[in-house]
């Protein structure tokens, strides 16, 4: 029976743990001069990816490369879906074709969820759905955090999350993660790019989300940033005068994060765009975890297609075993 990975709106806490737990166990993996494990001889990973990445394509490629996983990279142009295959299809074919695993990103959000429900053999990992989720980027962020807070990653954290929360995945994964931890939230973003729905607080049930539309208010004293990209390829409209206009009001630089947060730590999912919402010296300066995310992210996704796959719920034990 496929199990899937769709999101961390539906998590519960054990679960969250549960990942970072066995993530944390593949970082050591990671740490070893030989870094390959045989759990997962005999499968196949497909990475289906229909909008671009970088790190997340590649980090899942040497996720299941280290797990001795067979991989298999699609991109939209070079697949059938150039020739008007339906998203259904091709991944009925996928899974005809015996893929264990099939890693994929789409510009639709709810795409997963619907394929989930076709899949019987093949598990569905999100790798980012439109403006929905971002759900292995949420848990980088969760592991980047609790590796620096410790205990405090438990609910004793304010965290700022600053920019385009409108079109953000990766925001919505975060949301989904601290609720369940019991960590205060601060959105900050210009009106335009945070909607109603963030601002009405009862539409995540979550009374420590808190909006903020001055970027100087909204991280004062925080322990963490997690900037944002403007996702201009998203942006169907005019969501801000201009990219230096929104930059003078949001831009993150060393001289306003100094005078509010001066010991916060500064993530980003990435890509940067640097000196729109993140100062150049900022986002690779000596508060960011930024290329840290990107190592980490490859022991989160062998966590990740170690679960779906090992058929237990068990701790990386079974991988040092195996
Ligand atoms: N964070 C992230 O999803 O980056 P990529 O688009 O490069 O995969």
């Amino acid at each position: 029976m496929a199990k899937h990975l769709l999101g961390l709106e539906n998590f519960t806490k054990a679960e969250l743990v549960n990942y970072l737990d066995n993530a944390e166990g593949f970082v050591e993996v990671s740490s070893r001069e030989i870094k390959k494990v045989p759990s997962l001889r005999g499968k196949t990973i497909v990475n289906l990816f229909l909008e671009p990445s970088t790190r997340t394509r590649t980090s899942f490629e040497i996720a299941a490369k280290r797990l001795s996983a067979d991989t298999i990279n699609i991109s939209g142009s070079d697949s059938s879906v150039n020739k008007g295959e339906n998203l259904l299809d091709t991944t009925q074919t996928l899974e005809a074709l015996a893929a264990s695993v099939l890693v994929l990103r789409h510009r639709e959000s709810g795409a997963h969820r619907f394929l989930a429900t076709h899949l019987k053999n093949t598990s569905i990992v999100n790798a980012g759905d439109g403006t929905h989720e971002h759900p292995t980027q949420g848990l980088i962020d969760c592991l980047t955090l609790r590796q620096i807070y410790g205990d405090r990653f438990y609910g004793g954290l304010t965290i700022a999350i600053v920019g385009d929360v409108l079109h953000s995945r990766v925001a919505r994964s975060n949301i989904f993660a601290h609720r369940l931890l019991g960590n205060k939230i601060r959105l900050v973003g210009p009106p335009t790019l945070l909607p109603d729905y963030y601002v009405e607080k009862s539409a995540f049930d979550y009374p420590n989300l808190t909006v903020h539309h001055s970027l100087k208010d909204g991280i004062e004293g925080v322990d963490a940033i997690i900037a944002l990209r403007m996702q201009l390829e998203r942006q169907d409209g005019f969501f801000v005068p201009s990219l230096k206009e929104y930059s003078k009001n949001f831009c993150l630089t060393e001289n306003i994060i100094k005078a509010t947060c001066p010991k916060a730590v500064l993530l980003h999912p990435g890509p940067v765009n640097r000196g729109v919402e993140v100062a150049s010296d900022v986002a690779y300066g000596t508060r960011s975890y930024v290329n840290r995310q990107v190592t980490i992210g490859i022991a989160v996704r062998m966590a990740v297609l170690f679960l779906l796959t090992s058929g237990t719920k068990e701790k990386l034990t079974t991988v040092n075993e195996s």
